[in-house]
Formats: structure tokens, C-alpha cells, sequence
């Protein structure tokens, strides 16, 4: 019998590559991968991060855990090999965005190291900047931004990070942020001193 994927002939030497476009846009792009606890900070880091590099002329876009789950996302949940789908289709249409020229921030929990070297592998690990936004889970369910912890302890939510299904620590991580002792503004400073270098023209 044949695989679905039989039929299927990529074509990529007749479209326009990556270098055109990054040197359309002036930049080098890469994935900027946010890793950590909900209630961490990843999103309002990836917000004051993008918004920085913006201002300095680069292109940029933004991928969020909560919008992408109500979009493309929208038929996974929480299960292992739902978080592992999530973090694949992700990794995908981040290396769409890379082949772009795009520079890419990722705030996903993407809470085992098997995920992570997921993405790190369908994105290649030259494009791929892991960073670590830790914050103790004390101080994440403290903030409960959304109020997810409680109903978590409750019992109300299952297989909820931290709580009833585990957040594993980064190991081949480029930066780690901690969000419980640093301002944003050190934050952002911290992880341009690693990205501006690397996405210079
Ligand atoms: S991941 O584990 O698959 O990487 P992702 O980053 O996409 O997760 O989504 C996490 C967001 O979904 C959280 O910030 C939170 O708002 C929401 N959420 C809802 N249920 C859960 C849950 N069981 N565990 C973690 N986050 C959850």
C-alpha cells in the first residue's frame, strides 16, 4: 500500500530561498524558542523582546501558546501527545516563517526536553535560540495571572503544568531568564546582548 506521503513532491529549487529574502528584510532569522511554566512571563517578555528588535528595524512575529491553540491548534489539549502535536506543528510553521527571513519568538510551555529536541531538530539547531523563563512555580501560581493554578489545585483543570503533569528543567539551554529577580528591561537586555549578533546582516 502506499503512504500518504508518496504522492507528495516538494518542490523547493524553483521558489525564491531564504537568502533573497533575508537580505530583502536586512536580517539573519532565527527562532527564539521560550520555554518555561505558565505564569512565568513568557508572553510579556516576548512582547517587550519583539517590540525592541522592531524598533531597532528587524521583522518580526510573535507565536503565543493561548492564540495558536485557538487557531490552527484548536483540536489539541493537554495530553502528552497532544502537547507534542501542538509543538511539532509549531516547530513547522516556524521553520516556514525562518525560511521567510522572519525572526520567530515562541512562548510555549514546551514542557519536556523530548519536545524541546523536537523543535530543535525540525527547526535545526543553528536557528534555534532556547531560552529558559523561570520563575518557581511558588511565584508563577503566586501571580496566577489567569487564575489557571487554582482551578488546577482544585482539581477543575487536569494535567496542568506543574501541578499534575511535569515541567522538565531546560539542559541545552543559550539563556536563562529569572523573571522573579530581574526587571523586563534587564530581561530584554540580557537576550539582546545573545540575538542582536546572531540576526545582524
Ligand atoms: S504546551 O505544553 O503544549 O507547550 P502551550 O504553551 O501551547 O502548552 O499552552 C499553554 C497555555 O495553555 C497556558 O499558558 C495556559 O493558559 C493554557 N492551559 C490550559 N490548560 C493547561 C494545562 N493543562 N497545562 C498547561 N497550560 C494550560
Amino acid at each position: 500500500m502506499l503512504s500518504t506521503t508518496d504522492n507528495i513532491f516538494p518542490v523547493y529549487h524553483e521558489i525564491l530561498g531564504r537568502p533573497e529574502k533575508e537580505a530583502l528584510l536586512k536580517q539573519r532569522s532565527k527562532v527564539i524558542w521560550l520555554t518555561g511554566l505558565s505564569g512565568a512571563g513568557k508572553t510579556t517578555l516576548a512582547k517587550y523582546l519583539e517590540e525592541a528588535l522592531f524598533s531597532k528595524g528587524f521583522f518580526t512575529q510573535v507565536l503565543d501558546g493561548d492564540n495558536i491553540r485557538s487557531g490552527i491548534n484548536s483540536n489539541l489539549g493537554f495530553s502528552d501527545a497532544d502537547r507534542f502535536e501542538n509543538i511539532r506543528r509549531i516547530a513547522e510553521v516556524s521553520k516556514l516563517l525562518v525560511n521567510c527571513g522572519v525572526i520567530t519568538i515562541n512562548c510555549f510551555i514546551s514542557p519536556t526536553e523530548e519536545i524541546r529536541d523536537m523543535a530543535r531538530r525540525i527547526i535545526g539547531k543553528d536557528d534555534f535560540i532556547e531560552i529558559y523563563v523561570n520563575a518557581p512555580l511558588q511565584v508563577c501560581e503566586e501571580r496566577d495571572v489567569k487564575g489557571l493554578y487554582s482551578r488546577a489545585r482544585r482539581g477543575e483543570i487536569k494535567d496542568f503544568t506543574g501541578i499534575s503533569s511535569p515541567f522538565e528543567t531546560p539542559e541545552n539551554i543559550d539563556i536563562e531568564i529569572r523573571t522573579d529577580l530581574q526587571t523586563i528591561e534587564a530581561s530584554v537586555k540580557q537576550i539582546l546582548e545573545f540575538v542582536l549578533p546572531r540576526v545582524k546582516f
